[in-house]
């Protein structure tokens, strides 16, 4: 059987590492695509000459050129600048939009039938817009946000029971980053929810709430700690679980960035839901009984990810 062919548009940091990663895994072939020349052939010859060493078979190549995504099973796309200093919000959302259209643009042309895994930020506008610019189906563009929130989640939980991160499941809804909303009676141990393990005595109130607060200020942590650069093995990961879980039809639940047309009363935006990821895209979205203080810290999600999609039709009417 031929193997995938798996094209990463942005060959930079995350880039780097999904490549590494899909050959480790033995996912598939990779194409390293970007507009820096010389990065995407650089960086896919280096990993190429560790497959020996590792001992996996993987064909890799750099590009410059969107004829190099021809036929590709799987896009995953990272291209875009990063926010630096002195830089608004509004700024890099107009700069990653124009990138956004290019991709999209470029995948339409050349990967028509590709699963699209974007991670590119503002996440949840630039998925929106990636959808809109490649004129794919909703369940086949989806956005990475809600594996590697509640990764992070799921790392300090297990950090703080002293457990295997493998037994902490964790369950996030909403925007990227700061309004994200992650349900701690859903969260568990070993099936044991987290309130469940305040009673028990296993951690309080307070911590739990000191835990949440840091997965939402996840990113930011670790930007301040490199200085010059976001994080980039856990996004990684994070997009190779979704890409896996597509190619091998595996029918994981994992929280992406999907496309809501009334579930969750949300229509035509990209919000983080539980999505089941197998062979045809987005299978299915998990829907949930939201309530109280769910809904209300959903809601508000949904209103900053909406702030962010209105701000994208104003600098680009012609997307709708
Ligand atoms: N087309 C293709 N590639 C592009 C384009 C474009 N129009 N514009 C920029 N790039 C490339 C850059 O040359 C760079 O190699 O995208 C790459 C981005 O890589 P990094 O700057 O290293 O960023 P990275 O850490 O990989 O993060 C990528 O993911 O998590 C988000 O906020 C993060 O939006 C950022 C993205």
């Amino acid at each position: 059987m031929a193997r995938d062919k798996i094209a990463l548009i942005g060959s930079g940091q995350i880039g780097g590492t999904l490549a590494h990663l899909i050959g480790l895994k033995e996912l598939g072939d990779v194409v390293m695509f970007d507009i820096a020349e010389g990065v995407p052939q650089g960086k896919a010859l280096d990993i190429a000459q560790s497959s020996p060493v590792d001992g996996f078979d993987a064909h890799y190549t750099g590009a410059n050129s969107y004829e190099a995504l021809d036929n590709a099973k799987v896009c995953i796309v990272t291209a875009g600048v990063p926010r630096k200093p002195g830089m608004s919000r509004d700024d890099l959302l107009s700069i990653n939009l124009k990138v956004m259209e290019q991709v999209g643009a470029g995948i339409k042309k050349y990967a028509p039938d590709a699963f699209v895994i974007c991670i590119t930020n503002p996440l949840d506008a630039m998925v929106w817009a990636l959808q809109k610019a490649s004129g794919l189906p909703h369940k086949k563009v989806v956005g990475m946000a809600g594996v590697l929130d509640s990764a992070r989640f799921r790392y300090f939980l297990a950090d703080e029971f002293n457990v295997s991160v493998e037994d902490v499941t964790a369950f996030v809804l909403g925007g990227h980053g700061d309004t994200m909303v992650p349900l701690v009676k859903y969260s568990t141990v070993a099936g044991i929810p987290l309130p469940d393990l305040v009673k028990m005595g296993w951690t309080s109130q307070a911590r739990l709430d000191e835990i949440v607060d840091r997965t939402r200020n996840g990113g930011a942590e670790i930007v301040n700690l490199l200085k010059t650069g976001s994080a980039f093995y856990a996004p990684a990961a994070s997009a190779i679980a979704m890409a896996e879980s597509y190619l091998r039809d595996k029918k994981r639940v994992l929280p992406c960035a999907a496309y809501l047309n009334g579930e969750y009363s949300v229509k035509d935006m990209y919000v983080g839901v539980p999505v089941v990821i197998g062979a045809k895209g987005v299978e299915r979205v998990v829907e949930i009984e939201l309530a109280g203080k769910d809904r209300e810290a959903f809601d508000k999600s949904v209103g900053a990810v909406q702030g962010l999609v209105d701000a994208c039709k104003k600098i680009a009417p012609d997307l709708l």
